[in-house]
């Protein structure tokens, strides 16, 4: 039998290298500890404890509800799960509404065990990336479509189509990059657009819904196993199970198809 310490740590590290060299790494969702077990023992490279938790786990039809007290209860339990993957956690809605608010909420998830946190946000949050990133917390920055703001983007649509929006894209995550953001995750953009971005910036950019050519990938794992909350879930997403035998065969069969660059293949890609 395996014990969590035959299982080497992911790091920042890890994830720079990846990128040097070229090679894709895959990030899924989890909220418990059973299943964070399968996601890191088939060798996923982040858990991203997200505050999708709000849908898929509360049933809200939002990210809004979850509170840091929830965020911090499933956390601890992905923590216990773990064998190896990095955790990644989510500051919840107006957790970092402020300077003192974002450095006490960030220090309750780097305090349970996440070893970077994930803010939404373009240039207004460069401050804040860069008070964490200073104290020593890792932090990736979340842009595209923000699930957080869905009431100021007045619904989910692909970001960035338009060239202003798109010059504003490249140029936020320009600066947040240099102010100190370990990571950048893209969610909901076109592939193109995903692709500069990338190239452009020197730390890892995981996408979801943007297409191939970013560093990594990330899916919400009830996504990527076929249930969905949504009836009607987005073009991004792959069920997994369909050609699969279990919900661990599922997994491995994601990390395969990432490494090898056929997911997100074109059918699940925003042009
Ligand atoms: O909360 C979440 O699961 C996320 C992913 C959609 C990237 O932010």
């Amino acid at each position: 039998m395996s014990s969590k310490s035959d299982y080497k740590l992911v790091t920042l590290d890890t994830l720079n290298r990846y990128k040097e060299k070229n090679e894709k790494f895959t990030c899924l969702t989890a909220y418990e500890s059973t299943m964070a077990s399968v996601i890191s023992k088939a060798g996923v490279d982040i858990i991203l404890v997200g505050d999708s938790l709000g849908m898929v786990v509360q049933g809200h039809d939002s990210t809004l509800p979850v509170t840091m007290d929830q965020l911090v209860y499933h956390l601890e339990c992905v923590v216990n799960g773990n064998n190896g993957s990095h955790i990644m956690a989510d500051m919840p809605f107006m957790s970092y509404a402020t300077d003192d608010l974002g450095l006490e909420n960030a220090k309750r998830l780097m305090q349970a065990g996440a070893n970077s946190v994930k803010i939404e946000g373009g240039e207004w949050i460069s401050k804040m990336a860069k008070a964490l990133s200073d104290r020593g917390i890792p932090v990736c920055a979340h842009m595209g479509l923000t699930p957080q703001t869905i009431n100021r983007l007045g619904g989910h649509r692909v970001q960035g189509r338009d060239p202003s929006q798109k010059e504003k894209i490249i140029n936020e995550a320009m600066s947040l990059e240099k102010a100190g953001a370990a990571m950048l995750l893209l969610e909901c953009v076109p592939d193109e657009l995903a692709k500069e971005v990338t190239k452009e910036l020197k730390i890892p950019v995981i996408g979801i819904g943007a297409g191939v050519h970013t560093d990594g990938q990330i899916m919400v794992v009830h996504d990527m196993l076929g249930i969905s909350c949504l009836d009607n879930p987005p073009k991004f997403v792959k069920n997994f199970m369909e050609e699969s035998s279990s919900i661990k065969n599922a997994i491995e069969n994601y990390v395969k198809e990432v490494k090898n660059l056929k997911f997100p293949s074109d059918e699940y890609t925003f042009k």
